[in-house]
């Protein structure tokens, strides 16, 4: 009972931040995102009679903090399947960890894929996007590919996502600017529920969202890159602007991701297709069309404080290997 899965990140354009439900991830709002091809997270799932206890292995080192959501997944892949059999969970990441590509979407994404095929259950769509969604608020994106729209929807699963255009119907690329490898002080899931608690802006991000995820994908399917720049550095620095009026307040950001965000505007100004966005980290993604990525990296390498670039491009959902 043994199954391999692969996934990738994804990094958000029209942001989640806040959930509705703690206890089921349910998001207070939906989110538009881009699967990231060429980094890669790869997972082995090991059902065994001779397991006492579930255990997790990531790039070579036992994780016993994540070990707990990681169990709450299996443990509703295991109700679905009847099976009370305990699993060794093996994953690793193509891609430097502390670079703030978020390794748990891909890595929850490649957990119940690798689960399900494990386990020989029957479980896909809704209601599979609802199990990784239990390990992150963010991994359902990743089980999906290119430009992908994740929506609130009234069912028992209250969540439905899917892909609105595959990696080679709009090539998107994104360059990371890498400003710090330290471990953020404050958890996204921390952060979301102390910005729901405290801050004044709480209330109004929330209720303006919708218009703008609407208005995301209205300019994808239009193709219309400078509108979705416009939208998408809005949702970013609304998300920021709530995280930044908590109590205590969570500025994410260093000195260097804010030097990042004015070398892309000027880049924009002088007529570069690039836009950026951030998660609750201080790495800056700078998004792009791909004839831009050239320029885009060799600018953000030179902006102080940068230690690395990497380059992605849009990529699949998350595939069975074995
Ligand atoms: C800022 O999915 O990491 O990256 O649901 O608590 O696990 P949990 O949070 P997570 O949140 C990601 C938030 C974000 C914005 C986004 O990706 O939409």
């Amino acid at each position: 009972m043994q199954a391999t899965a692969s996934a990738h990140p994804n990094v958000a354009l029209i942001k989640y931040w806040g959930k509705q439900d703690v206890a089921t991830n349910l998001p207070a709002v939906g989110s538009l995102s881009l699967t990231l091809g060429g980094l890669t997270t790869r997972t082995t799932v090991n059902f065994s009679a001779e397991l006492q206890r579930d255990e997790l292995t990531i790039n070579g080192a036992s994780d016993d903090v994540a070990i707990s959501r990681v169990s709450r997944c299996l443990d509703m892949l295991r109700q679905h399947a009847g099976v009370d059999l305990c699993a060794s969970v093996t994953t690793t990441n193509d891609f430097p960890t502390g670079a703030g590509l978020a390794s748990s979407a891909s890595g929850y994404a490649a957990l119940v894929k690798a689960a399900a095929a494990a386990l020989q259950v029957d479980i896909s769509g809704d209601e599979l996007d609802l199990i990784a969604r239990i390990g992150s608020g963010s991994a359902p994106r990743s089980l999906h590919a290119g430009i992908v729209l994740l929506e609130k929807i009234a069912d028992h699963t209250g969540t439905h996502c899917h892909s609105v255009a595959a990696p080679d119907d709009w090539p998107l690329s994104v360059v990371v600017a890498v400003t710090s490898r330290q471990p953020k002080d404050v958890s996204s899931t921390g952060g979301m529920e102390s910005s729901r608690k405290t801050s004044p802006t709480y209330h109004a991000w929330v209720d303006t969202h919708p218009a703008d995820l609407a208005a995301g994908l209205k300019f994808v399917e239009q193709r219309d890159f400078m509108a979705l720049a416009e939208i998408s550095e809005h949702s970013c620095l609304k998300m920021h602007a709530v995280a930044m009026s908590s109590l205590p307040p969570l500025v994410y950001w260093s000195g260097a991701t804010v030097a990042c965000m004015q070398r892309v505007r000027e880049l924009r100004q002088s007529g570069v297709p690039v836009f950026f966005t951030i998660d609750a980290g201080p790495q800056l993604k700078a998004v792009c069309l791909p004839e831009a990525v050239g320029e885009v990296h060799a600018a953000l390498a030179e902006v102080p404080g940068v230690l690395d670039v990497l380059d992605c491009h849009l990529g699949s959902g998350a595939q069975l290997e074995s």
